[in-house]
């Protein structure tokens, strides 16, 4: 472990962007394919990592979908959430608001309660034996309709008493502006749900800008794409709304050809609130440290800057103020510490 990576993963950090679904490692596939006597079309761990090979977002979906139709049981989705939680642990991850997508599983004939309760059981051991908070945020498959995302609203409905806690839109995005779900996010936003939607990963600022004004979202995820516009990004830097970033997805993705390449930067020095996520780690080649290392390596970020990236993704979670100033003050108790790095 270098010192670098030391350094990360001493600093108390949220995940705000994190696919539940995007955490099924090839070995869980595996174990779990068997374990439902699910036929899969690879016939070891290695077939399963050399399929991913992805040129655009398209293709990544398509394997993702795939693959979690190993996902059948309430257990399924229990060890899934756990195996997660344990991980970032290790990585300084204090607080993870995670999505997951009620309708990849509802689709095949799996319950809502099985797959959410399953979630939200993990959720709860994942808090007292490894001492990560947690939120669940449910996201509309943005390829369906508007109605299958109202019908799944409905029947979410028994859990929005705290269990989830707010909404998101994700999968296909060009094609499929946030405009569509305007009228099922202005219902959420009715529900008291906190709105968030994938928006300028691979579509255009345009999309940013309805995700913003239209849906009215309390956070935007991605939102790489804002950059190309000037104006936009002036506003959303007064707004102060925060912005969750994943460059290995990025890369891995080729929404950038090169970290170095990546707008992480810009974005910051436009003054916008970003943060560093992982969103699909089984899937893009590594977790919270990962992402982390990657971009500070190839942009140069300073330790002030790494920082100032954790303390945003603290500032930008639905935690409460109080716990929020009890993680900014070890992040600044940190930093004090002397780092060789
Ligand atoms: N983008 C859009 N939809 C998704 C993603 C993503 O990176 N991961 C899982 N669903
Ligand atoms: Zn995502």
């Amino acid at each position: 472990m270098t010192d670098l990576s030391s350094f990360i993963n001493a600093l108390p950090k949220a995940e705000l962007h994190l696919h539940l679904e995007g955490s099924l490692e090839p070995e869980m596939m595996m174990d779990l394919a068997k374990r439902n006597d699910i036929d899969l079309p690879y016939k070891n761990v290695e077939e399963i990592r050399q399929a991913y090979a992805f040129t655009n977002l398209q293709d990544f979906l398509d394997i993702y979908y795939k693959g979690m139709s190993v996902l059948q049981t309430e257990e399924d989705f229990y060890d899934l959430t756990l195996a997660y939680l344990e991980k970032v642990s290790r990585e300084g991850v204090v607080h993870a608001e995670v999505f997951y997508d009620p309708q990849g599983h509802t689709g095949r004939g799996i319950p809502f309660s099985v797959v959410t309760n399953g979630i939200l059981r993990a959720l709860d051991d994942g808090r007292e034996n490894y001492g990560v908070s947690s939120e669940l945020i449910m996201s509309f498959l943005r390829h369906l309709s508007e109605e299958e995302a109202f019908a799944t609203l409905r029947e979410a409905e028994p859990w929005f008493d705290g269990r989830i806690i707010g909404v998101g839109l994700d999968s296909s995005e060009l094609g499929h502006p946030p405009s569509k779900f305007q009228r099922v996010f202005a219902a959420a936003r009715e529900m008291d749900l906190l709105l968030v939607a994938h928006a300028g990963e691979e579509g255009p600022s345009a999309y940013v800008r309805e995700a913003v004004e239209l849906l009215k979202i309390d956070r935007l995820d991605h939102g790489n794409r804002t950059l190309e516009d000037i104006e936009l990004t002036e506003t959303l830097a007064r707004s102060g709304i925060t912005f969750t970033v994943c460059p290995l997805s990025n890369l891995k993705l080729c929404g950038v050809p090169d970290m170095k390449e990546h707008p992480l930067r810009r974005m910051m020095d436009a003054g916008l609130k970003v943060t560093v996520n992982s969103d699909d780690p089984a899937y893009f080649g590594g977790y919270m440290t990962a992402n982390f290392l990657s971009v500070a390596q190839a942009l140069d970020l300073s330790k002030q800057d790494i920082a100032q990236l954790c303390r945003n993704s603290i500032v930008g979670s639905f935690l409460t103020e109080g716990e929020k100033a009890v993680h900014i003050a070890t992040i600044d108790q940190v930093l004090l510490q002397p780092w060789d790095c």
